[in-house]
């Protein structure tokens, strides 16, 4: 948009008491300031508006449109419990240092890392570290249900993500879109394929043109069914995968606890090599259980072995997931 049109659309929406179309004019104005290389001044302006954000919207609730689609999820402070590689640990400080500092990058035309794809296998904590960032950052966390947008707003797909985005700019908070690329697809009914890319590709969009200050989190398990055009729309890509000997032993010790009987948890960690973090973790929680309803303090060796066996044969054999 050209700019005398900006300008004219600022006064028309101001003079209609249109706020949202007076935020999203200026917000225009910002990003074509920015393109124009005139970073100062599109900086000062997402501060006037994000000023102004601040106090109107706090006090707005989930807008009923969307209260079906956007979920408020639970906040765990428990970075110290996430067992990850030092290189994930490492990606997911740089996230949170970039965005408390966010403005002195911005002063230098730098934007913070903000849109992020999580990859990995089931059950390896991409959903823990959406839950994890919110904790760090001090914002809240609101997951995005793709698939209802399929289910129950078939044709009207573009309207509500345009909504869902609306409130992304509108209120900071860490937005996950969780499992993302598989909207849909467990219908698997041959009309809502169509339907899925095309709602996958409208998301992507929006997701390239957001210049929010809300984090964006899309989590998937199965990064070989996207297209490698999707990674240049995310600033950084974290790789997640099954836990490592030592991240078995690791996890092991965290989740027992106190719960923690005297034997070399190395002995029982090798046997569930191939298993998830997750069911690792529902492992250590069943002998736990365990003990406490037969009255032991501590968990035997033979026990936790016997739920580590449970969780392999759980599923099959299949873990070369
Ligand atoms: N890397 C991890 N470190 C510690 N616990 C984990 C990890 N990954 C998973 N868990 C445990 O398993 C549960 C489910 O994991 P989740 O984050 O939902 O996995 P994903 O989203 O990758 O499928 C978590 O709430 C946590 O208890
Ligand atoms: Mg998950």
């Amino acid at each position: 948009m050209a700019k005398a049109d900006q300008i004219k659309a600022l006064i028309s929406s101001h003079l209609k008491r249109d706020d949202e179309r007076f935020l999203t004019v200026a917000l225009q104005l910002a990003a074509s300031e920015a393109k124009r290389g005139h970073t100062n001044l599109a900086h000062q302006i997402r501060e006037l508006i994000d000023s102004q954000e601040r106090q109107t919207v706090k006090v707005v609730s989930i807008s009923s449109d969307l209260a079906d689609l956007v979920q408020e999820g639970q906040i765990a402070d428990d970075i110290a419990s996430l067992v990850v590689s030092d290189r994930l640990r490492e990606k997911i400080s740089r996230i949170v240092r970039e965005y408390h500092q966010a403005e002195k990058l911005a002063k230098h035309g730098l934007g913070n890392r903000r849109k992020i794809l999580l990859s990995g296998p089931p059950g390896t904590g991409k959903t823990m570290t959406a839950s994890v960032l919110a904790a760090q950052l001090g914002l809240p966390l609101y997951t995005v249900q793709l698939d209802r947008l399929i289910t129950k707003y078939l044709g009207e797909t573009g309207a509500k993500l345009r909504q869902i985005f609306a409130m992304i700019r509108k209120r900071n908070g860490v937005y996950l879109f969780d499992e993302f690329d598989a909207i849909g697809a467990q219908r698997g009914m041959e009309n809502e394929v169509g339907e899925m890319r095309r709602v996958l590709n409208a998301l992507l969009q929006f997701i390239e043109a957001d210049e929010s200050r809300s984090l964006i989190v899309a989590a998937t398990n199965n990064l070989h069914s996207l297209d490698n055009a999707l990674f240049r729309r995310f600033d950084d890509v974290l790789h997640y995968a099954k836990p490592s000997a030592e991240e078995i032993e690791s996890l092991m010790k965290n989740r027992l606890g106190a719960f923690r009987g005297k034997f070399a948890i190395s002995k029982v960690a090798g046997q569930a090599s191939g298993l998830s973090h997750a069911e690792i973790t529902q492992a250590c929680d069943d002998a736990i259980k365990d003990a406490i309803l037969s009255d032991r303090k501590t968990v035997t060796q033979k026990r936790l072995l016997e739920m580590i066996t449970d969780r392999k044969t759980a599923y099959g054999n299949n873990h070369s997931q």
